[in-house]
């Protein structure tokens, strides 16, 4: 039986202040929570409501989709939450004490100190990385030949990965950068396997989990160390972001030491890989499912995309394919689970919530909220050109001061190679399927892979 508004009771001392399900329920249900969370959480909120309250007495656990609270939570209070939750912790198996994971002083310093690595000099100079990893993918899929199903989930994480490597290291993505990146998603399939599993050993047990990711943070932290000295005895003249990393200075002149240095990179990679290419993925997804969408966009892509590289000047000209990218990231946002733990008591959406409680946000819930959205569920870009939307519902790279640092790196990315494939290519579904399930894992992915039909264009 479920727990209903009114009386909640309490679990094992925790007072149960909202509704949500009842504890047999949710042991029921086991198994479907580990198979897919996220299918999870959105039947809890359409069955409980915006403020749920699951049987956990510890961190008393507590799914918020009101509006309002979730404002309150990341921008207007956003000093009485902390990242110190069970998602942060096991990600920073792997980034250590990064930007994405930290808190306090300790991230307000890391992202002064970061924030330059983001700016405009730096995403004029993407557009050459974007360029050819793009034309990479264009190249796989001519030989593919004529009308060949591929994988797209593949090609896109293959390619983001190429473009935020060669942000990060510039033109020498071989040796030790490859080692660095290869490390690093190595050690992350490690983490997000655990957290599949009900119970881990800690960290010093040698289970074989344990064992593969020591050794992917050896690897890590040996790279790290060879790429500094190297960068130390001969300066790069491409000014990428390590080098950007090595020489900034706090108010009182001191650097980033190295290893705050190897926690940005890993942060980067793991941040920006493939958040990318999961809403690239996602957007191919959506438009195989459009064909109506997919024209309008080719219209506006034949009017701007030339054979010369595109630059960040054509970006603001790609109104209609900004618009696709981010309908897909409402519909399917990347980052679908954000969360915090409350320093104090508070109260979220009317609903008492006690100091130390984990509060779980997702993007994905909010962007389909039916006081926020008109027909929610439809893939419809151009509410983003009519701007027939409240921007403060529209979360997909969080908000407030722990927003994404990467957002306008991502927009040009995402923007400008959606461009470049989809107006070389039209994609539709092989076999008359739509739209595959979802698979959440570190973000959404297409379970079983997307695999579409691609038909050049003339
Ligand atoms: C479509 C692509 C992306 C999406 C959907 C996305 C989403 C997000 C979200 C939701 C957060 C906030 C998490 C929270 O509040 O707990 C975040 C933070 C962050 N993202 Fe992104 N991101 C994307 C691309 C990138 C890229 C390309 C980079 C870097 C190259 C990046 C680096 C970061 C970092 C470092 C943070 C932590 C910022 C801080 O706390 O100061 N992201 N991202």
């Amino acid at each position: 039986m479920n727990r209903s508004s009114g009386e909640f009771g309490s679990f094992l001392g925790t007072p149960a202040t909202a509704p949500g399900p009842s504890g047999p329920a949710m042991l029921r249900e086991f198994g479907q929570i580990r198979g897919n969370p996220l299918d999870y959480l959105e039947r809890m909120w359409r069955e409980h409501g915006d403020v749920v309250q699951f049987p956990i007495p510890r961190p008393p656990s507590y799914l918020v989709n009101d509006p309002d609270a979730v404002r309150l939570v990341l921008v207007d209070q956003a000093r009485s939450f902390g990242k110190s939750t069970i998602q942060y912790r096991a990600l920073s198996l792997v980034t250590g004490e990064g930007l994405l994971t930290s808190d306090g002083d300790v991230w307000r310093r890391q992202r002064r100190m970061v924030q330059p690595a983001f700016h405009h000099e730096t995403l004029a100079q993407l557009t050459d990385h974007i360029e050819r990893a793009s034309a990479a993918v264009v190249s796989s899929w001519n030989q593919a030949g004529a009308g060949a199903v591929v994988d797209i989930d593949v090609a896109m994480m293959h390619a983001t990965l190429e473009v935020v490597g060669h942000a990060l290291f510039g033109s020498d993505l071989s040796g030790d950068a490859a080692a660095l990146a290869d490390a690093t998603l190595d050690a992350l399939d490690v983490v997000v396997a655990r957290a599949r599993v009900p119970v881990t050993p800690p960290a010093w047990v040698p289970s074989p989990a344990n064992r593969r990711l020591n050794g992917a943070n050896t690897v890590l932290d040996g790279a790290v160390r060879r790429m500094l000295a190297d960068r130390r005895e001969s300066p790069s003249l491409t000014h990428d972001m390590l080098d950007m990393l090595m020489s900034v200075r706090d108010e009182d002149g001191i650097g980033l030491s190295a290893e705050e240095i190897r926690n940005q990179m890993v942060t980067f990679i793991v941040a920006g890989h493939e958040t990318v290419a999961s809403a690239l993925t996602w957007a191919f997804a959506l438009l195989a499912a459009h064909p109506r969408e997919q024209e309008s966009l080719h219209a506006e892509l034949v009017d701007v995309v030339r054979d010369e590289p595109l630059t960040i000047d054509d970006y603001s000209r790609l109104t209609r394919t900004r618009a696709v990218f981010d309908e897909a990231l409402r519909l399917y946002p990347p980052a679908w689970l954000i969360t915090r733990k409350a320093h104090a008591q508070t109260e979220l959406g009317g609903r008492d919530v006690p100091a130390e409680s984990l509060v779980i946000l997702s993007p994905w819930l909010l962007h389909r909220h039916p006081a926020l959205w008109r027909s929610p569920e439809e893939f419809r870009p151009s509410r983003f050109i009519d701007d027939d939307i409240d921007r403060s519902a529209f979360l997909p790279f969080g908000a407030g001061p722990r927003m994404c640092i990467g957002r306008d790196f991502a927009y040009v990315e995402g923007v400008l190679m959606l461009a470049r494939l989809a107006s070389r290519f039209e994609v539709s579904y092989p076999d008359g399927s739509g739209v595959p399930a979802t698979d959440p894992l570190v973000t959404i992915r297409p379970a079983g892979g997307l695999r579409l039909r691609i038909t050049r264009r003339g």
